[in-house]
């Protein structure tokens, strides 16, 4: 029987998959791996240890693996080598294939962030283990994650100007890996993964007004002013910069797609941006 194993599985998105396999796969043909595995304690699987900074870890967690989705790893800049170093130790141990979560339109994405998937797409294709691509789009949650302060202040921020983005939310992604990670022959697919819905900034706004009953508008600002915003309100420099370098790029179609694979593989719409505020106002 396949074993399937997921990396990120203590993240926001690997948790959601390891919940997604569970509907599909007995509990004991998946294995959570995780860098600190104390967090893991309640998701209901196997937990290994692995650690992309610790390459020790990896081979004893991969042993028995037949299925390996990689979660792209967290720390902008570190990625390469962290995916690299997965990918061989996937190879070494004989992993039959590798789902590896990159960006949407990856090849040509104008956002700074996509170069270290175009790196790790290519090692994978060097790797000459069979891979399938999840070029997932933006969350939505990157949009109401922060719904408080936009009620608070009655203003959403960004540089997208009057594009109109895709997202899907992270439980529509997680549910389209489980179902690629469990397919028949998933190997050389790559899909590109994005909402149904289409919608700009602003009319983000109006949907977070309308359903908190205050006025909040949205406020376009240069991709230079947006990031020191983002700095004035404590996040560093270079994540407040890679925010507003993605949203200015989001303001030339980065994250817009209207393929609708997404809903397409998940058998269902994804989850209606209406939704997606009313979930993130009551949490
Ligand atoms: N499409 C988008 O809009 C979007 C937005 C944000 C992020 N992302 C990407 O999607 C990934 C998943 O998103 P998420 O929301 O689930 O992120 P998350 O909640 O930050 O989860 C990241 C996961 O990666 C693990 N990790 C980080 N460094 C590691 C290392 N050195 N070794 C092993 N595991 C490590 C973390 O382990 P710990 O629990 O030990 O920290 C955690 O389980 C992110 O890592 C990022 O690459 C995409």
């Amino acid at each position: 029987m396949p074993t399937y194993a997921v990396t990120g599985s203590t993240g926001h998105l690997g948790r959601l998959v390891i919940a997604n396999l569970l509907a599909r796969v007995p509990s004991d043909e998946i294995v959570a791996l995780a860098r600190t595995p104390s967090k893991g304690a309640d998701l209901g699987v196997t937990v290994r240890t692995f650690d992309y900074d610790r390459p020790e870890t990896l081979p004893p967690a991969l042993e028995g693996v037949d299925r390996l989705l990689l979660i792209s790893a967290s720390e902008v800049g570190k990625r390469v080598p962290q995916h690299q170093a997965v990918i061989d130790a996937a190879k070494a141990a004989g992993v039959s294939l590798i789902v590896y979560t990159s960006v949407l339109h990856a090849p040509d994405s104008l956002l700074g962030l996509a170069d270290e998937h175009r790196q790790t797409e290519a090692a994978l294709a060097e790797s000459g283990v069979p891979f399938a691509l999840l070029r997932n789009g933006w969350y939505t949650e990157n949009y109401t994650g922060s719904i408080g302060a936009a009620v608070e202040h009655g203003v959403v921020l960004g540089s997208a100007g009057d594009a109109r983005v895709t997202p899907a939310t992270r439980a529509d992604y997680a549910a389209a890996a489980a179902v690629v990670l469990t397919a028949d022959d998933p190997a050389g697919q790559t899909l590109e993964l994005a909402g149904d819905e289409a919608f700009t900034m602003a009319e983000y706004a109006a949907e977070v007004a309308r359903q908190s009953g205050r006025e909040v508008a949205y406020q376009d600002l240069p991709e230079e002013d947006y990031r020191a915003a983002l700095e004035r309100i404590g996040l560093p420099g270079p994540v407040a910069g890679m925010i507003a370098q993605s949203d200015a790029a989001a303001g030339q179609g980065a994250l817009y797609d209207d393929g609708r694979a997404l809903s397409r593989l998940i058998g269902r719409p994804t989850t209606p941006l209406a939704d997606a505020v009313a979930a993130a106002l009551a949490a």
